[in-house]
């Protein structure tokens, strides 16, 4: 008998998507509320993006805020891709749930098909209810707390949210990370937010790219160990910044999108040296850039002498609360 997917009348996702939305409603509340001063109006930026600073007062702004404020932005930005990801399993789970009732009201009864099906309908249960965790955990900022982390399965993750907004852009994403990955001493939000700022970034990257060039429009994720630390690297094929503008980006505010907050890059620098790594960009030699986010596998002393980003100050008082 076959278990042909088809579109599920569940309202699960629905319901995510209604609290994603929910999300960038406080997050706007939380933007209008904080307390920054508004650049004078401009004329509309390039299509290239020239680099301009958002607003000028946010040191006095409460981080925490700021950090959540990001989180949800990116949570906004992958409302579609999080239906994507959700649709698949209940898909799955109502054609399974289907082909088994077919099943039990045959004469003959095969109990192993039965129990496959219903191993199906558990690991995809299981897989939807995982993505919905996640997403709550990234809107609640629910972690604070360093412990082991499987970072190849962080990265499979915030893979998986991204995919589907980049499938909507027409970015291939590739995937080329080293199997076993070490475990890393790490929080689960922060990385997840990191990898996301990251991500988003570089797809924003590809899809304003180089316009009528013709360039293919790609984004690769890498991940290996060297020296005890692994290494993360994110690639895309972009436009690139100017090389005057590389140390800049990092800084809070600083931003070249019309709608962009300015904050995903000095923020994830920010948690990259809380998790004793860090977090540098640079111009490949043909085209776009690479991000590289460095942090000591699980047991490794994390490194001296790491160079810390304008902000950390703001940002290491919020991690204690
Ligand atoms: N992969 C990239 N390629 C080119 N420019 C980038 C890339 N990632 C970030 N940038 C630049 O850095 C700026 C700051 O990024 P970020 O701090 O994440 O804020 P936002 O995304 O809100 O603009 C971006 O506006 C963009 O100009
Ligand atoms: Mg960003």
């Amino acid at each position: 008998m076959s278990r042909s997917p088809r579109i599920p009348h569940g309202t699960t996702w629905l319901l995510a998507a209604a609290s994603v939305a929910a999300g960038c409603a406080v997050a706007d509340a939380l933007w209008r509320a904080l307390p920054h001063k508004r650049a004078p109006p401009r004329a509309p930026a390039p299509r290239t993006g020239r680099l301009r600073r958002r607003g000028e007062n946010g040191a006095d702004a409460d981080y925490a805020s700021l950090m959540r404020s990001s989180r949800l932005s990116s949570m906004g930005e992958l409302a579609g891709s999080l239906a994507h990801e959700l649709d698949q399993p209940l898909t799955a789970i109502v054609s399974n749930a289907q082909a088994a009732r077919q099943y039990l009201e045959s004469d003959v009864i095969d109990m192993d098909e039965v129990r496959e099906i219903l191993k199906d309908v558990n690991d995809e249960a299981c897989r939807a209810s995982a993505t919905v965790r996640q997403i709550r955990a990234l809107i609640k900022g629910e972690s604070r707390v360093l412990g082991p982390l499987d970072i190849g399965a962080a990265i499979d993750e915030a893979l998986a949210l991204v995919r589907g907004n980049a499938l909507g852009r027409g970015i291939v994403l590739t995937r080329q990370v080293a199997s076993p990955l070490p475990r890393v001493n790490g929080d689960a939000v922060q990385i997840q937010q990191l990898l996301l700022n990251v991500l988003l970034n570089a797809c924003d990257a590809v899809d304003r790219g180089v316009p009528g060039s013709g360039t293919p429009r790609e984004v690769t994720v890498m991940a290996h160990v060297a020296e005890g630390m692994v290494q993360i690297a994110v690639r895309d094929s972009g436009a690139g910044v100017d090389p005057g503008d590389l140390e800049h980006i990092f800084e809070p505010f600083v931003t070249s999108k019309p709608q962009g907050m300015g904050l995903g890059l000095s923020i994830s620098r920010a948690i990259a040296a809380r998790h004793g790594g860090t977090l540098d960009a640079w111009n490949n030699a043909d085209r776009g850039m690479t991000f590289q986010f460095s942090l000591p596998q699980e047991g490794m002393p994390t490194r001296r002498g790491v160079r810390m980003p304008r902000g950390l100050a703001m940002a290491e008082s919020s991690f204690k609360g």
